[in-house]
C-alpha cells in the first residue's frame, strides 16, 4: 500500500514492535520478515487482542501490528484501547479484509495504517518505517507531557494561562466556495498572511479534510495534523497543539490537514471536531482563516455556526454565481445576519477578449442581493508561480500592482471591519438559532 520508499529518517533509532495475531504462523511470518531488518525488532506477540492490549501497555512498543479477526476481543477493540492507554504507540491494522467499512472503523479508532494479507516484504518495510516516523513527533509530545503532568490532568487552552496570548480577539473567518477551483486556498493562504502585520496573531487552518492543498501550496509537509487534535478533542492540550502548528518560511502559523483522504473519516465521525478544535485555540490568535472543500457536510456546517465571518468565493460565470446564491439562500433560511457572509470574486479577466464571456460584477451583485465586497483579477502566471516556489502571492514587494493589491486589499478590508469597528456581536462567534445547515436535511443528511 505505502511505497513512499526506504529508511526515512529513522537515524539509527530501532523501532520496537508488538505483533498481535491468532494465528501463530501469521506472527511467525511476520517476525521472520522483520528480523532481516537492522532497525526493527519484534519485541512481544500476542494471540488475543485483551493480551495484546496488556503487552502493549508494558512494553510501550513504537509500532504495533494488529490482525483484525481474533477471537475474545477484535483488533478494532484492541486498537481503540491501545491508542487511549498508549498513545505514543501506533498501531498497524491488518487484515484479508481490505474493505471500505473496515479501514474507516480501524481509523476511527486511531489506527494509523491498513495493510492487506498477505503483505509483501517492502510494503511490511515501508509502512513500518513511514508509520513509526508519521507517529514520532507526536509521541515525543505525549512523552513530555506525561513526564510534565504526572498523572495531572492537562488543562484546556481555555484554562492555561501564558499573558495576553489567550487573549486574543480570535476573529473566525471560513473561506468556502460551493464551486471547485474558484481559488479557495489562494485566498484563505494569501488572506491569512495578508492580516498577519506587527501584534497580530494569525493561524490558517487546512479544513479541506479530503483534498486540502494548503500543504502544497506553501510547500510544507507535517507530521502531525488536525486529525491528531481531532482524536483528543475532548481534553485538548495547548502544547499539543502548538505542536501540530507549523509554520510556513514566511512566518505565518498552519494547522494542516489530513495527510491523506481516508483520514477524513476521523473527523467524520464527530463533525463538530474541527469546529470545536478552532474555538477552543481562537483566543490565542486574532485572526483564524479556515480554508474549507466544496463538499457540502456536517463538519463545514459546524464550522459555519462559529464563524464570524464567512468569505463566499464566486468565479465571474453562470455556474459559480447560481452556486453561491443557492448557499446564501440557505444562510438567510438558517437566520444568518447579512454582514456574516462577503462576496469576492475572483478569477475576474483582465484580457478584453475574454471579458465579454464573464459576467459583470454589477449583475453578480445584483443577483446575489449583496454587494461584491472584492474583485480579485485572474493572472495565472502570477498564482502558478507563487504556487511552485511555495510562496505566497501577497509576499511580493510591489503591493501596489495586480493581483497583490486585491489581495491587499482584501486582507485590509476584512481587518478594518474585524478590528476597527469590533462591536459585542461581532467579537463573538454568532452560534445561529437554526443549528446549522447540513443538519436539515436539504443535502439528504440528518443528525
Ligand atoms: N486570481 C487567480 N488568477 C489566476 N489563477 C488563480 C487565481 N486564483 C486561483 N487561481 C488558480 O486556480 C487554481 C485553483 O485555485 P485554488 O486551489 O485556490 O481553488 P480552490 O477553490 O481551493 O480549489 P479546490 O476546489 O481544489 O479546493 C489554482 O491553480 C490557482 O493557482
Ligand atoms: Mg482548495
Amino acid at each position: 500500500m505505502n511505497k513512499s520508499g526506504s529508511a526515512q529518517g529513522t537515524d539509527g533509532e530501532i523501532i520496537t514492535i508488538l505483533l498481535v495475531d491468532d494465528i501463530p504462523e501469521a506472527r511467525e511470518n511476520i517476525k521472520k520478515m522483520i528480523a532481516f531488518e537492522p532497525d526493527m525488532k519484534v519485541v512481544g506477540s500476542a494471540g488475543t487482542g485483551r493480551e495484546g492490549v496488556a503487552l502493549a501497555k508494558e512494553l510501550k512498543p513504537n509500532i504495533v501490528i494488529m490482525d483484525i479477526n481474533m477471537p475474545d476481543m477484535d483488533g478494532i477493540q484492541a486498537t481503540a484501547l491501545i491508542t487511549q492507554a498508549v498513545p505514543t504507540t501506533a498501531v498497524i491494522m491488518m487484515s484479508v479484509q481490505s474493505d471500505q467499512d473496515y479501514l474507516q472503523r480501524a481509523m476511527l479508532v486511531g489506527a494509523r495504517f491498513f495493510l492487506s494479507k498477505p503483505v509483501s516484504m517492502d510494503d511490511l518495510y515501508n509502512t513500518i518505517r513511514s508509520v513509526y516516523v508519521q507517529h514520532k513527533q507526536l509521541a515525543e509530545q505525549y512523552r513530555t507531557m506525561a513526564s510534565a503532568s504526572s498523572g495531572v490532568a492537562v488543562k484546556a487552552p481555555s484554562q492555561v494561562a501564558s499573558g495576553d496570548d489567550d487573549n486574543r480577539a480570535g476573529h473566525i473567518i471560513v473561506v468556502y466556495s460551493p464551486q471547485g477551483g474558484a481559488g479557495c486556498t489562494t485566498i484563505a493562504t494569501n488572506l491569512a498572511s495578508g492580516l498577519m502585520r506587527e501584534g497580530i496573531r494569525a493561524l490558517l487552518v487546512d479544513a479541506d479534510l479530503q483534498f486540502g492543498d494548503v500543504g502544497v501550496f506553501l510547500n510544507i509537509q507535517a507530521q502531525s495534523t488536525i486529525v491528531d487534535l481531532a482524536r483528543s478533542v475532548g481534553d485538548l492540550d495547548t502544547e499539543l497543539f502548538d505542536n501540530i502548528v507549523v509554520t510556513h518560511d514566511s512566518g505565518l502559523k498552519v494547522l494542516m490537514g489530513p495527510t491523506r483522504p481516508a483520514e477524513a473519516f476521523v473527523v467524520q465521525e464527530n463533525p463538530s471536531a474541527v469546529a470545536t478544535i478552532i474555538q477552543k485555540i481562537a483566543n490565542h490568535y486574532d485572526f483564524i482563516i479556515v480554508d474549507t472543500g466544496r463538499h457540502m457536510d456536517e463538519t463545514l456546517g459546524a464550522l459555519f455556526d462559529v464563524a464570524s465571518k464567512i468569505v463566499l468565493v464566486a468565479t465571474p460565470t453562470l455556474a459559480g454565481v447560481k452556486n453561491v446564491r443557492f448557499v446564501m439562500d440557505e444562510f438567510d433560511q438558517l437566520g444568518y445576519s447579512t454582514d456574516k457572509t462577503m462576496i469576492v470574486l475572483n478569477r475576474v479577466p483582465l484580457d478584453r477578449n475574454l471579458q465579454k464571456f464573464a459576467i459583470p460584477s454589477e449583475k453578480i451583485s445584483k443577483f446575489l442581493k449583496r454587494p461584491v465586497e472584492v474583485e480579485i483579477p485572474s493572472d495565472e502566471l502570477t498564482a502558478l508561480t507563487a504556487m511552485s516556489k511555495g510562496v505566497l502571492i501577497v509576499a511580493q514587494r510591489d503591493r501596489s500592482r495586480s493581483p497583490v493589491k486585491e489581495f491587499m486589499q482584501l486582507a485590509d478590508l476584512i481587518y478594518t471591519k474585524m478590528m476597527g469597528t469590533e462591536t459585542e456581536a461581532e467579537a463573538k462567534p454568532q452560534t445561529e438559532k437554526t443549528g446549522g445547515l447540513f443538519r436539515t436535511n436539504i443535502f439528504g443528511r440528518t443528525s
